[in-house]
């Protein structure tokens, strides 16, 4: 059997660089949420809408922490194309409208980068007369120079304008189970 060193975040296999938030950090801070979320809809028809696959693992913990009844919906954004580090093409399923109705829904997303993924989101579900929508998303990249067009109203943690896997991020699809945040390591010729 090979066994592969271990890069600086102490992840074996896989082209990552220094832990930007570790789990424990991400427990604690999703536990917050999660408390303020349940204070926020307590007493309110809740639908979460999750976005796949990117928001999967932060999903699985959040709604753990909500002390509240919810239902779930699911939908696929794509806005990474395999290799490429920057936003390309974005393709987004349909919802079903029945889900949200007179409900109050909150999106919930890995990360809002350009903001272009929650705003088509946030449009389609405009036509299905939910009771309110807001934005929940593990990470805001720090974009200084961008004006988004939508924003969240819960936020994990704001980070630096790098590419970070883990914690259901990815990379060519690769990395989401890293149980910690991590920057991708781009290599010299400014390949992973
Ligand atoms: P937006 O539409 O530009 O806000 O892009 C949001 C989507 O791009 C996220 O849901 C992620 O799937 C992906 N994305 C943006 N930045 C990163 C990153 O640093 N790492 C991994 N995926 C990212
Ligand atoms: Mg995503």
């Amino acid at each position: 059997m090979t066994v592969s060193a271990r890069n600086s975040s102490g992840h074996i296999g896989h082209k990552v660089g220094r832990v930007v938030v570790p789990r424990d950090r991400i427990a604690d801070r999703v536990a917050e949420l999660g408390r303020q979320i349940t204070a926020d809809y307590l007493g309110r028809d809740m639908t979460i809408l999750a976005v796949m696959n990117g928001a999967a693992v932060f999903l699985a913990d959040l709604i753990r922490r909500l002390s509240l009844p919810m239902k779930l919906e699911t939908t696929t954004a794509r806005s990474y194309r395999g290799r490429s580090l920057t936003p390309g093409g974005l393709t987004v399923a349909d919802l079903q409208p029945e889900a949200f109705a007179a409900r109050h829904v909150l999106v919930v997303d890995d990360i809002l980068d350009t903001g272009q993924t929650l705003r088509a989101m946030v449009d389609q579900l405009a036509g299905f007369a939910p009771a309110s929508t807001a934005v929940c998303v593990l990470l805001r990249k720090h974009r200084p120079a961008l004006h988004r067009p939508v924003e969240a109203q819960y936020v994990g943690f704001d980070v630096a304008e790098e590419f970070v896997v883990g914690y259901g991020l990815d990379y060519d699809d690769l990395h989401r189970n890293l149980p910690d945040l991590c920057v991708l390591d781009v290599g010299a010729e400014g390949r992973p």
